[in-house]
């Protein structure tokens, strides 16, 4: 037997006891006369003490264990002398009678303890050790119970977890697709999944009503904190629903992983229009832990001889609470120069300051007085000390910049605040995007969403500028500035499907073509349906206010999308292209 315990579990009640522990060795000091090796494993560390004058062959060999060797003990649980009220097993150790070295360690490259001195790449490259850290480790457990949670929650609601397929067609989830070649079916390609999209519709018409899986998805599309190529989704749809069942479903399941998971208790998530969203925070996805929010200007604005803002689409600005005294000359300097960064590309920015003693000073102060300063102030809500900071341009580009500098401030000022959870649902999506570049529609959401009822019969008939104007049942779970979810009632009648496909710049065949299997099914009695999937990782990530969700993935990819541990993407070899039909092309330099 490898063990009778596990290293996080002995307690005081135990003293006086036989057992036999197994696990990593954490750390070795040798005393002279005594030797203590701390001994790991995923629930704990356990202190060994080994005794010259008890047994001096076992003492010696104990001098020999190095780091991360893995050994089986067998000894007696014993009160220890200095106790260390740090850890759970603090208060005793094992008087070890026996050893067994199981397996030897080379040193690690980095340590294995809780702060490590392994950098990103290095831990990266040896991610099965960095895995072995508790803080990691921690991580990789927690995600579990939340997968495990989200099961039985959604079991208990009749959901029925259906695997579907990996080797599939293009989903169109705005990314590009991951493709495999086809070695049976030469010169042809699988795509693998943007998400489970028209299968969990499929089943829908299958009859199976409620559907979920924890499902890994594949997007190859640029990285960031918060975007791996391939991620999982607790991806779910329903059949005979409205947009509330299907709202109050998934903010029951998120309240229920907060309790059980974390023990917070979210109150009712409150709602917010997609055009609301934009106006006052710039962004779908708003960070409401804080306020801040936009202020329209351009009546106080414009008519001044200001140029920049009478030129101006919209002059918007937001209010730093209390912060006129600390930003000197200097400061403004700086944070002009922070929004003018092309990562958020403002021209420049303005600022008035409202300082304690009632005077204004601002960098717009040739063409505003006093008064007119004031009348900024009013619109504002400012009071003394404030610092306004105001944008402008044109309306989407001004608001999704001041939208970054919102965060930033918030970020500067601390009120971004770890563990404090602030759920809402963006609804009332526009269904469709205008792009004047590619001079064509994009889905908001995805090509299935339905417009609202209301809207349908004006989708069917109306004109090009109707078409911009269509709102979509599309609805997204937002916490803290992340989109955690996203989903929408879906169209299931096929005329309708083809007419969204046509805006969508789909030709009749190519659409018959790509989605014929879908719009066919909708032939044979599609029921009225709908869904959403979570991101489930940055679910647990935001749980955790990580602040990257490859923490909590246990081999994520790099920036580059690359394995660094197992070396993938690789080159593969001429027999393997062959096979497949397939040619490298030289490289371009
Ligand atoms: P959507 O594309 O909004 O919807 O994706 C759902 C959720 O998945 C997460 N997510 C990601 N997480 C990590 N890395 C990525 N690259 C990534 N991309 C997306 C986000 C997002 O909210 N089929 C629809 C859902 C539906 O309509 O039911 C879909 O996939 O948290």
């Amino acid at each position: 037997m490898y063990r009778t315990h596990n290293c996080g579990q002995l307690r005081m009640e135990h003293i006086g006891q036989e057992i036999t522990l197994s696990g990593w060795v954490q750390t070795n000091r040798d005393l002279g006369q005594m030797s203590f090796v701390d001994l790991r494993d995923r629930y704990g560390i356990t202190q060994l003490a080994f005794n010259v004058d008890s047994d001096a062959d076992l003492h010696e060999a104990s001098t020999k264990l190095r780091r991360e060797y893995v050994i089986k003990i067998t000894g007696t649980v014993r009160e220890r002398s200095s106790k260390n009220s740090k850890i759970p097993t603090g208060n005793i150790e094992i008087d070890v009678t026996s050893l067994e070295v199981l397996n030897e360690a080379k040193t690690p490259p980095f340590t294995i303890e809780n702060e490590t001195d392994g950098g990103e790449e290095l831990r990266m490259k040896y991610r099965y050790l960095d895995l072995r850290r508790k803080p990691i480790q921690e991580n990789i457990i927690f995600r579990s119970s939340v997968a495990i949670e989200t099961r039985k929650y959604l079991a208990e609601q009749d959901f029925i977890e259906v695997e579907t397929p990996v080797l599939i067609k293009s989903t169109p989830e705005g990314a590009r697709d991951f493709v495999v070649p086809s070695r049976m079916n030469k010169g042809q390609f699988y795509a693998l999944p943007q998400s489970p999209q028209t299968f969990k519709q499929l089943l829908m018409v299958s009859g199976f009503d409620k559907y979920f899986q924890i499902v890994k998805c594949f997007r190859d599309e640029d990285l960031r904190a918060d975007r791996q190529p391939e991620f999982t989704q607790i991806d779910c749809e329903m059949s005979f629903v409205t947009q509330e069942q299907i709202l109050q479903t998934f903010e029951g399941l998120t309240k229920h992983l907060f309790k059980v998971c974390m023990d917070v208790e979210l109150g009712d998530f409150p709602r917010m229009t997609y055009d609301e969203a934009l106006q006052k925070y710039g962004s779908d996805k708003p960070d409401t832990r804080f306020g801040m929010e936009f202020v329209e200007l351009n009546e106080v604005a414009k008519g001044h001889d200001f140029p920049v803002f009478d030129n101006a689409e919209l002059v918007v600005g937001i209010c730093a609470k209390g912060q006129a005294d600390s930003y000197s000359n200097k400061d403004i300097k700086k944070l002009t120069e922070w929004v003018q960064r092309p990562q958020v590309g403002a021209k420049g920015l303005v600022y008035i300051k409202y300082n304690a003693d009632g005077s204004f000073k601002s960098s717009a102060g040739k063409f505003y007085n006093d008064e007119q300063l004031a009348a900024f102030a009013t619109a504002f809500g400012a009071e003394k000390g404030d610092l306004m900071l105001i944008l402008c341009g044109e309306t989407d580009k001004v608001r999704s910049q001041l939208s970054d500098l919102r965060l930033e401030m918030g970020d500067r000022m601390g009120l971004r605040i770890q563990g404090e959870f602030n759920p809402l649902w963006v609804v009332d999506f526009p269904l469709l995007e205008w792009d004047e570049d590619a001079d064509r529609f994009h889905a908001m959401h995805h090509p299935f969403t339905s417009p609202k009822k209301e809207d349908i019969e004006r989708m069917l008939t109306g004109d090009h500028e109707t078409m911009k104007a269509l709102r979509a049942d599309a609805y997204d779970l937002v916490m803290n500035g992340w989109e955690i979810g996203g989903g929408s009632i879906r169209i299931y009648d096929r005329a309708l499907q083809e007419k969204n496909f046509k805006l969508l710049g789909f030709t009749d065949e190519e659409a018959e073509e790509q989605f014929g299997f879908l719009m066919g099914a909708f032939e044979y009695g599609a029921p009225p349906h709908g869904g959403i999937a979570f991101g489930f990782d940055r679910l647990v990530s935001i749980m955790k206010g990580a602040a990257s969700i490859r923490d909590f993935m246990a081999f994520p990819k790099n920036n580059q999308g690359r394995d660094i541990m197992i070396d993938a993407p690789a080159n593969i070899d001429q027999t393997q292209l062959e096979e497949l039909t397939l040619k490298i092309l030289p490289l371009e330099k």
